[in-house]
């Protein structure tokens, strides 16, 4: 609609569109979700786009690391999670994993509307079209017709150019908590803030005006500790941990914080610089390759522009620092594993919240500190000496905890070590949690069955409009 207004018309038309808007018929005239329609246009870095489609492995994560099945007890991470994959697949993942389960109505939890937050375009649009407000409020299942076209061109990008665009509102006022808007921001700085609208920490807010919003706890800075504080000082907790009882939080995915404590960030080599390089095509024309992937599939065009190693020493030192984080990562997780189990043999025997209040404090903290160092995907390559750093005060953490725990116990004559349940598989521990992992997956068949074409077949009415 808004495409054929004559400028003349625009003042009346905006009027009329805004109301027309408000009642939510009109689409954004700013964001074109649909990432198909930039195909011929941008034909190299649409593309190049798709192929994120080629890192299509799933890796089931509780699979591998059945411990943080224990660990992630009472939240949905331990129903499912698996490795990130390209970006192509961010919608399908986000309607097939069992934590956003199988609702029925507008109303079914478990999940709210802030989940779709970082998988598409079409957010933005209906930010565009219905205010924040409109957008936060309700559960997952009411975007489902909305949001379904996978991360993409609007995502970065103003509608049609080229330019760089922050898609997201909550994502711009993070930055301005930095003192970097965006559109004061290096032409540097851009090509990583574009990945921070998704690639961060984030919390769901719950004020009196601004309920289930998106916001990056940033006000007090971006390391571990800062944030932290932050949440300390909220008293906020994600969950309350089914066997310890400790108000938890979870980590989401703080890439753009630790690239910034790390090397590359303080130098300012940005995402762009190592995942989407400048390429040339077959005619010798540059362009920006969009598959975002490994940069070690384009070693000559990423590393290889400032460093004169080879592609192979490159690659091995990443792994040598992956396997040691990796390492004390484990170490952590067995730690914190039993802590758990120690804290609820604790509350078992009799102890009273204050007895327990400074034992539980310290498995949150030891808990949120592994969690920023692992979630924060990639962070062997971006810092590992902050990752290394990190996850030894995570240990030290889980540590105080369990030397408190040992002595508590012995004062309420629990015999130690306490039986630990066989947690050693994902089927094992979610058994060990009383989930009924049968139910999940037969509900999510159903809703797969059932609700995804439906969802399918309205959307693609709505976008036969535009
Ligand atoms: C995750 C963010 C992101 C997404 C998604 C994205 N782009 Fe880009 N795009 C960039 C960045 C970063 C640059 C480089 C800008 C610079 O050099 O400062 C860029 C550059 C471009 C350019 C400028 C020419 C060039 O190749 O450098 C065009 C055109 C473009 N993108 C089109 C698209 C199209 C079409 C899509 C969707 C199919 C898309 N982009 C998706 C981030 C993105
Ligand atoms: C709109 C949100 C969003 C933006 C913007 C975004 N990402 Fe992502 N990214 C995701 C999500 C979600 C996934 C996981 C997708 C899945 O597993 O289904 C992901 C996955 C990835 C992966 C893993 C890819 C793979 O094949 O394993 C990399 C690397 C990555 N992103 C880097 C970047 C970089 C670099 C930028 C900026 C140029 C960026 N992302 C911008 C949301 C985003
Ligand atoms: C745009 C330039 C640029 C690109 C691209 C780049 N680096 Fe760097 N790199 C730097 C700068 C600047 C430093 C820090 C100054 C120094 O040590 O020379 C650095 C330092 C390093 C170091 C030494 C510091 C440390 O971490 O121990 C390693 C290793 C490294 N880079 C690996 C890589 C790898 C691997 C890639 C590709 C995935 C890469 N770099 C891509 C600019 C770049
Ligand atoms: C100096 C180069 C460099 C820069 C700068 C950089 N990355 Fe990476 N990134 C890498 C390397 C190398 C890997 C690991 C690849 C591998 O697994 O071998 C990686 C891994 C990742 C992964 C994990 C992919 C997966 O499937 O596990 C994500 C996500 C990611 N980077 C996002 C980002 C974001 C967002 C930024 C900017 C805030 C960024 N990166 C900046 C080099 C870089």
């Amino acid at each position: 609609m808004v495409r054929n207004l004559t400028k003349k018309s625009f003042a009346l038309s905006a009027l009329v569109a805004a109301s027309l808007m408000a009642s939510g018929v009109m689409a954004s005239d700013k964001t074109e979700p649909r990432n198909e329609e930039y195909k011929d246009k941008f034909s190299k870095q649409y593309n190049s786009w798709h192929d994120t489609a080629e890192s299509k492995e799933v890796v089931d994560m509780l699979e591998e690391v059945p411990s943080l099945v224990v660990l992630w007890a009472g939240y949905g991470f331990a129903k499912d999670y698996n490795a990130p994959r390209g970006h192509m697949y961010a919608v399908t993942d986000v309607r097939n994993t069992l934590r956003t389960g199988a609702p029925k109505a507008a109303t079914d939890g478990p999940m709210p509307m802030a989940c779709w937050s970082c998988k598409s375009p079409d957010v933005p649009r209906v930010i565009e079209e219905q205010g924040e407000d409109g957008y936060f409020t309700g559960k997952w299942y009411k975007g489902g017709a909305e949001i379904v076209n996978t991360i993409g061109c609007g995502d970065c990008h103003e509608k049609g150019k080229s330019k760089l665009r922050v898609s997201r509102p909550f994502a711009e006022r993070a930055f301005e908590t930095l003192d970097t808007p965006f559109a004061k921001a290096s032409k540097k700085d851009k090509q990583s803030m574009v990945c921070a609208q998704c690639h961060v920490e984030y919390y769901f807010e719950k004020t009196k005006d601004k309920k289930g919003f998106v916001k990056f706890p940033w006000d007090q800075g971006v390391t571990v500790e800062a944030m932290e504080t932050y949440y300390d000082n909220l008293e906020f907790k994600d969950w309350t941990h089914k066997v310890s009882k400790t108000p938890m939080l979870k980590a989401q995915h703080p890439g753009y914080e630790t690239w910034k404590l790390g090397v590359h960030g303080k130098n300012n080599v940005s995402c762009t610089d190592c995942h989407m390089p400048k390429v040339k095509n077959e005619k010798g024309r540059k362009y920006t390759d969009h598959k975002v992937g490994n940069p070690f599939d384009r070693f000559e065009e990423t590393c290889g522009t400032c460093h004169e190693q080879s592609k192979e020493f490159m690659v091995n030192l990443t792994h040598e620092r992956k396997v040691k984080v990796a390492d004390l990562k484990a170490r952590v997780e067995s730690q914190l594993v039993k802590a758990h189990f120690e804290a609820k043999a604790a509350w078992d025997a009799g102890a009273t919240e204050a007895e327990m209040k400074p034992i539980l404090t310290d498995i949150r903290h030891s808990q949120w500190r592994w969690d920023y160092a692992t979630a924060s995907h990639g962070v062997a390559a971006h810092a590992p000496d902050e990752a290394l750093r990190v996850l030894g005060t995570s240990v030290d953490k889980a540590a105080d905890a369990r030397v408190k725990l040992a002595q508590l116990l012995a004062a309420k004559g629990v015999k130690q070590p306490i039986a630990y349940p066989d947690t050693s598989t994902k089927a094992k521990a979610q058994a060990a949690l009383g989930m009924d992992m049968k139910k999940l997956n037969s509900d999510k068949a159903d809703f797969k069955k059932n609700t995804l074409p439906k969802w399918d077949a309205e959307a693609k009415k709505r976008e036969a409009t535009y």
